[in-house]
C-alpha cells in the first residue's frame, strides 16, 4: 500500500471511530432496570428511568426488565407523565421478541408494529400485545404480573 493512501485510511478511522462512537452513544442502547420481588409484585425503581450522560441528567422512555420464568422481557413504557404500559415482548401473530424504538415495538419477523402501549397498529399479528397491569406511588412501580 502506497504511503499517502495508508495515511488517508488511517485519517478516515481516526474521524471515523469517534463519530461512530458518538452516533451510538446518541441512539442509546437497551437498559435492564433493577427489579425486586415483594409480594407477588415486581418492583421497579422510577429513578430507573434516569440516567447520566455528559453530566446531565437524561429520561429514559422506556426500560426493560426480565422476570424468571417468563421467556421474553417486559418492556416499560412511561407513555404519559407518571403513567407506565407494562408490555412481554412477544408479538402476537407468531412469538417472535420484538424490538424497541422509536415509540413503537416491530417485530423483525413479518413486520406487525405496536404501539408503545401495546396496540395492534400493523399486522400481520391481530391481536395487542399481552400486557400488565402496573400501580404506582412515589417512588416505585409495581407489576402484578400472573
Ligand atoms: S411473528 Fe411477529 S409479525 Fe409474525
Amino acid at each position: 500500500m502506497e504511503r499517502r493512501i495508508f495515511i488517508k485510511k488511517c485519517c478516515q478511522v481516526g474521524i471515523g471511530l469517534p463519530l461512530a462512537a458518538s452516533l451510538l452513544q446518541s441512539c442509546g442502547a437497551l437498559y435492564y432496570a433493577t427489579t425486586t420481588q415483594d409480594a407477588g409484585k415486581t418492583i421497579v425503581a422510577k429513578s430507573e428511568f434516569w440516567e447520566v450522560r455528559k453530566n446531565k441528567k437524561v429520561r429514559r422512555p422506556f426500560v426493560l426488565i426480565t422476570v424468571e420464568g417468563l421467556a421474553f422481557p417486559i418492556c416499560i413504557y412511561e407513555t404519559q407523565e407518571d403513567n407506565y404500559v407494562a408490555s412481554l415482548l412477544k408479538c402476537t401473530h407468531r412469538g417472535c421478541e420484538l424490538n424497541v424504538g422509536g415509540g413503537i415495538y416491530s417485530c423483525p419477523c413479518h413486520g406487525s408494529e405496536f404501539s408503545a402501549s401495546g396496540g395492534l397498529l400493523q399486522g400481520p399479528a391481530e391481536r395487542d400485545l399481552k400486557t400488565f397491569k402496573t400501580e404506582t406511588d412515589h417512588e416505585n412501580i409495581y407489576l402484578y404480573i400472573s
